[in-house]
């Protein structure tokens, strides 16, 4: 015990871990610049988007969402397309998804979404029942679970997606005038997925594939690229719209409301240290800059209180002071001072209160939201009876090709079958609901698995292992 550096390094050493998110806890990160193609000065006065060839530096981090930070790149689930613009107004994020679409409109279901996804509490073993029963019981689910169990569920690595924020944003022009828009960013490398075959080989041998992947091309100097681009709705139009425009569930369609090109991200620089620049890099939907302000999305909302009180857990009070998450090209002022991990000069002399006599942060007109009006009643309510399958059979009927829509059920089948016999029932009646050639081919392939018959052998075999479970 007299040796001090070994005191200092096992003490340190059984520090080492802090808690992964809580989801999308496996990713990879890289950074580069934006860079603006298009003027969009009319739709909004951000100064990220001030004029062509301007220049802005980003960090984008990807992940999947369900597995655990040592879980394989080669999972059907959801990507994560985080993007850190450092404006000169401040961070502006975009944390968004390779699918346009979400399982969910209402925030309260979001834990229970993430719980039925990941493993079970009592054997932590992955548990097709929970899964199932949760996705079976709310119909809403059923547009993202049609792109998720299509070909479009296992990216070929993370260089070869699109990016959708899903929600709807305020954008604002410098007269004040707003409308809504939803961000899109598109690969310049090409669309790909890997069938499942190769992915389960691929998650055999290389495991670290997407983060190797992205890795590798940008230290070879081959830099991905996205086309950043936006749809545009009107306030009128969003009155007028046949459905929710801030229902992540749906989207806008493309016929009604085109992508308008925007501007250009690539990476170009790899992490030097993983953990400093990837792991405690905190983004969040309610970092926006003058210009760009939520829109009335609920799950919008759920997520700005969501991520940085996520942040202050796994990273501590002063996250937003660890150099990945400054505001690299401004000064902070606010009037937050000291706790744990505080930072740098603390900001000074600078007033620690407000009103104060000494030109604080607050009062700026530059920083004030636009204002909107209100009037309803709040409460909560059930939204499970708007529609919920319009969109599923538009993708399923005109989007897939026949050999897709095929994949699609065999791929829905191979997961289902695991669970029990009504879920499975109650699954393919909403799987009806969206085209009858749809459920009555998941129905098919689970016959062709023997489906109930697997359940039960399933049933016999596990429950001796894993003590006191039961499946029913
Ligand atoms: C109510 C709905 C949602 C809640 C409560 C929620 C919550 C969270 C939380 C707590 C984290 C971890 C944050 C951290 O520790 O840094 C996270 C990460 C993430 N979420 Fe969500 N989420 C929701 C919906 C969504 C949606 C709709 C998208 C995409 C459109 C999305 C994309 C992401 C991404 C990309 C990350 C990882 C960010 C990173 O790379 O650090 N989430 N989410």
């Amino acid at each position: 015990m007299q040796d001090a550096a070994f005191v200092e390094e096992m003490a340190h050493f059984v520090r080492e871990r802090i808690p992964e998110r809580v989801v999308h806890a496996r990713g990879a990160g890289a950074f580069g610049y934006f860079e603006v193609t298009h003027d969009i000065t009319k739709y909004c006065k951000a100064q990220v988007f001030q004029h062509i060839g301007k220049k802005t530096p980003v960090a984008v981090r990807f992940s999947t969402t369900s597995g655990e930070s040592g879980s394989s790149d080669l999972d059907r689930d959801p990507r994560g397309f985080a993007v850190k613009f450092y404006t000169e107004q401040g961070n502006w994020d975009l944390v968004g998804n390779n699918t346009p679409v979400f399982f969910l409109r209402d925030p309260i279901l979001f834990p229970s979404f993430s719980h039925a996804q990941k493993r079970n509490p009592q054997t932590h073993v992955k548990d097709p029942n929970r899964l199932w029963d949760f996705l079976s019981l709310l119909p809403e689910t059923l547009h993202e679970v049609t792109l998720l169990f299509s070909d479009r569920g296992i990216p070929d690595g993370y260089r070869h997606m699109d990016g959708y924020t899903n929600h709807a944003f305020k954008l604002v022009n410098a007269q004040g005038e707003a409308v809504y828009a939803k961000f899109h960013y598109t690969t310049g490398q090409g669309v790909k997925y890997l069938n499942k075959e190769r992915a389960r080989a691929l998650a055999g041998k290389n495991p670290d594939y997407a983060l190797r992947d992205l890795h590798d091309a940008i230290n070879k100097g081959d830099f991905p690229y996205w086309t950043l681009n936006i749809q545009v709705m009107t306030l009128e139009q969003a009155k007028k719209l046949s459905y929710n425009p801030f229902d992540i569930t749906k989207v806008w369609f493309h016929n009604d409301f085109p992508l308008i090109p925007v501007g250009k991200f690539t990476l170009n620089r790899n992490p030097v240290n993983y953990f400093a620049e990837v792991e405690q890099i905190a983004f969040s939907p309610h970092n926006m800059v003058p210009g760009i302000e939520p829109s009335p999305d609920k799950m919008l909302h759920a997520r700005m209180l969501a991520y940085p009180d996520a942040q202050r857990y796994r990273l501590g009070v002063n996250f937003s002071q660890i150099p990945v998450n400054c505001p690299m090209q401004t000064k902070v002022t606010n009037y937050e001072r000291d706790g744990f991990m505080a930072m740098g000069d603390n900001q000074g002399n600078a007033p620690n209160y407000f009103p104060n006599s000494f030109g604080g942060p607050e009062g700026n007109p530059k920083f004030t939201e636009t204002m909107f009006h209100l009037s309803g009643d709040v409460a909560r309510y059930d939204n499970s009876e708007e529609d919920n399958v319009l969109q599923a059979r538009k993708f399923y009927l005109e989007v897939l090709k026949a050999e897709e829509r095929q994949r699609l059920c065999e791929n829905i089948a191979e997961s289902l079958a695991g669970a029990q016999l009504f879920i499975q029932k109650r699954a393919v009646k909403n799987f009806t609901d969206v085209h009858p050639d749809y459920g009555a081919r998941v129905l098919a392939e689970l016959d062709k698995l023997g489906a109930a018959t697997q359940v039960a052998v399933q049933q016999k075999q596990e429950i001796p292992i894993l003590g006191h479970v039961t499946f029913h």
